[in-house]
C-alpha cells in the first residue's frame, strides 16, 4: 500500500450511513495541499443519510447501495470501486457489516473509526456500556477492518477522561471531537509516517 504514495494521492472512497460528521471532516483534510487522500466517492446504504449533503459542497460523486441484499450489492459496490480507481476505503459511521469476500478485495486496504478504546467495547452504545461499567476512561480507535466485528489491527487511538458530571450525550460529543482529529492522523501514520 506505501508504494502507492509517490505523487498521487489516494483515491478514496468514504461509506456513511447517517450523520456524517466524520465524513465531513475527512472531506475538509482532503482537500488540504498536504492531505494523502482524494475523496472521490461517498457510499451510502441509506437514501436519507444526512452526510450525504456533503457531496454537493465538496464536489464528490455519491452512489446509494442499499445492501438489502448484501452479496449482489457488494458485487455491484466493488465494480464500482474499480470503476473509479479506488484505493482506499474509509468507513465512517456505515452501519452495515461487509462480507469476507468483500474485505479480501481490500484487504489492508479498508479503516474505520471507532467510538471506544478497541479492543474494549466493540458493538453498537459503546458510550452507555462504557458509562454502565463505571469506567474511568474511554476514546476512540482507528483500526484497519477484517472479518470480525471492530476487530482489525488497531491503528492509532486516544484516550479521554471520563468525569462523574458525563452522561452519554456529553461523552459522545467529548469523544466525536477527538474522532476527528484522530481519522486523519491515523491516515498520516499508515501512508505518511
Ligand atoms: C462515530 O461515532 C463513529 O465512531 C461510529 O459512528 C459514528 C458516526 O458518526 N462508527 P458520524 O456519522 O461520522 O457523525
Amino acid at each position: 500500500m506505501k508504494k502507492l504514495i509517490g505523487l498521487k494521492k489516494l483515491k478514496t472512497a468514504v461509506f456513511i450511513s447517517g450523520r456524517g460528521s466524520n465524513l465531513k471532516n475527512l472531506l475538509k483534510y482532503s482537500v488540504k495541499k498536504k492531505s494523502i487522500i482524494k475523496i472521490e466517492l461517498i457510499i451510502s446504504n441509506n437514501t436519507k443519510a444526512k452526510g450525504l449533503n456533503y457531496a454537493k459542497n465538496y464536489k464528490v460523486k455519491k452512489k446509494i447501495f442499499k445492501f438489502n441484499d448484501q452479496i449482489n450489492d457488494e458485487n455491484k459496490t466493488l465494480k464500482f470501486l474499480k470503476k473509479n480507481n479506488i484505493d482506499l476505503i474509509c468507513l465512517a459511521g456505515f452501519m452495515k457489516i461487509l462480507s469476507k469476500n468483500f474485505i479480501k478485495k481490500f484487504r489492508g486496504k479498508i479503516l474505520n473509526i471507532h467510538p471506544s478504546l478497541l479492543p474494549s467495547y466493540k458493538g453498537l452504545n459503546t458510550h452507555i456500556r462504557v458509562l454502565e461499567n463505571n469506567e474511568k476512561f474511554s476514546g476512540c480507535t482507528v483500526h484497519y477492518v477484517n472479518e470480525k466485528l471492530d476487530s482489525g489491527q488497531i491503528i492509532l487511538q486516544k484516550k479521554i477522561k471520563i468525569y462523574k458530571k458525563d452522561n452519554a450525550k456529553t461523552l459522545a460529543k467529548k469523544i466525536l471531537k477527538q474522532e476527528h482529529l484522530l481519522y486523519p492522523k491515523a491516515i498520516e501514520k499508515i501512508f505518511n509516517p
